[in-house]
């Protein structure tokens, strides 16, 4: 019976089909994904901007350009943050962990703002979210960077607002366009480990806000989010192109360590966001010494891990390219702010998910456990232990 229940048992809940959604759907044999049908390599080359594609998966169709303007308005609502949520993340060390702060962040904000799942009012709450999410980030990196935070300003984007605001300085257009391409790359991916996480806590009809926490807890691991900053802390860790091959040799042929940025669940082939993040990297990296360092460590990583593990369907994952794409930005390598990077852009995801769950498909997620421990004994009182 137990056998019986314990063959039942999916681990990691591989192939178990939590929910059906319209926001994405993945190929993973052909390497293809695609938001609301749209081919993401098609919605980058035809220059959208993060808006509108955030706009998709809030409203299932892409904007026109008044219905754009309008979903820009409610999401510059949400670039102004109360001051207690920005003092949750100054209020900690400068030394703190990116993501953890935006969880802290986002708990002040379940702690005081009133939510309620409603189909009126979910999409305007979920784009103004998306504005205290920018504003939030911004913080975060000043704040760990030893600046004070700045107000988040219009703009002309949200890419240009967030790096603004980040930087403290006007941003050039190609750092514009690789910010805004990366927001749009890591929108969304179904149902990975951080979607199914915030899709538990919502479940329950906790607000939003807390959905959020549970999905930024889940994003931390590396296995998961952290495996942006995983992977280019293994590049600066190997620290020459011409070390690559001892490095490989010692560390992935030998089993002793995963190769960071490499493999998934889903994709037994290159990952198409990993093949946009190589291709910005090759003319952003030009701007930053150690960006361009890394990248030439990285070509040489991608050469040995296609050659040692293509044959098991392994390949190069969207967390391999995409830390130097921030590196080349201007982000530095620490306090997991790759990640922190990650969740600004996936934010849109969750609540996407989130939405389509607890409006059209909502059940509690209750799972069941095999129990294998001891049958039924009588208990003993500590003094005769
Ligand atoms: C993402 C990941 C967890 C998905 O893997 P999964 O579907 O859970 O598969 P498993 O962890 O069960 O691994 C299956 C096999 O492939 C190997 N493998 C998978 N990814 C590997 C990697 N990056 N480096 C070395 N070996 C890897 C495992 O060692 C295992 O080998 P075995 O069968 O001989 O034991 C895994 O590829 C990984 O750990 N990658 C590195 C972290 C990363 O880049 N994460 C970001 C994902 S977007």
């Amino acid at each position: 019976m137990v056998k019986d229940q314990m063959d039942q048992i999916s681990k990691g809940l591989e192939d178990v089909n939590l929910k059906w959604t319209r926001l994405t759907s993945i190929d993973g044999e052909k390497g293809i994904l695609k938001y609301g049908g749209y081919r993401v390599e098609d919605i980058i080359k035809g220059g959208a901007l993060v808006e509108e594609v955030q706009y998709l998966f809030l409203n299932g169709e892409l904007p026109n350009k008044k219905q754009l303007a309008d979903f820009q308005g409610k999401i510059r609502e949400g670039y102004s943050v109360p001051k207690y949520v920005i003092d949750a993340v100054t209020n900690l060390p400068p030394e703190s962990d990116s993501v953890a702060l935006q969880m802290n962040a986002f708990a002040a904000l379940a702690a005081t703002m009133k939510f309620k799942w409603d189909k009126q009012t979910d999409r305007d709450v979920a784009a103004k979210v998306i504005g205290n999410m920018a504003a939030i980030t911004a913080a975060i990196y000043r704040h760990t960077s030893g600046m004070q935070p700045l107000e988040l300003e219009p703009g002309n984007s949200y890419a240009e607002s967030f790096l603004k605001a980040t930087f403290g300085k006007k941003p050039s257009q190609q750092e514009i366009d690789a910010m805004n391409t990366a927001l749009i790359l890591y929108m969304d991916h179904e149902v990975p480990a951080s979607t199914t996480a915030g899709l538990v806590v919502v479940s329950t009809l906790a607000d939003i806000y807390s959905g959020i926490v549970g999905s930024l807890a889940a994003l931390k691991g590396p296995l998961h989010g952290g495996a942006a900053e995983a992977a280019i802390a293994q590049f600066a860790q190997i620290g020459d192109p011409a070390k690559v091959e001892d490095w490989f040799n010692q560390n992935i042929v030998t089993g002793k360590s995963r190769l960071m940025g490499f493999g998934h669940r889903v994709y037994k082939t290159y990952d198409p966001r990993a093949k946009i993040f190589r291709s910005i990297a090759t003319d952003l990296v030009k701007n930053n010494t150690e960006a361009e360092k890394m990248y030439k460590i990285a070509l040489k990583v991608e050469e040995l891990g296609i050659k040692n593990m293509a044959s098991k369907g392994i390949y190069p994952n969207t967390d391999f390219f995409s830390g130097i794409v921030y590196m080349s930005l201007g982000f530095p390598l620490k306090n997991d702010i790759y990640t922190a990077l990650f969740a600004l852009s996936r934010v849109t995801g969750w609540m996407a998910h989130f939405i389509e769950y607890v409006e059209e498909q909502h059940r509690l997620i209750r799972p069941r456990a095999v129990y294998t421990g001891p049958e039924e004994r009588s208990f003993v009182p500590i003094d005769r232990r």
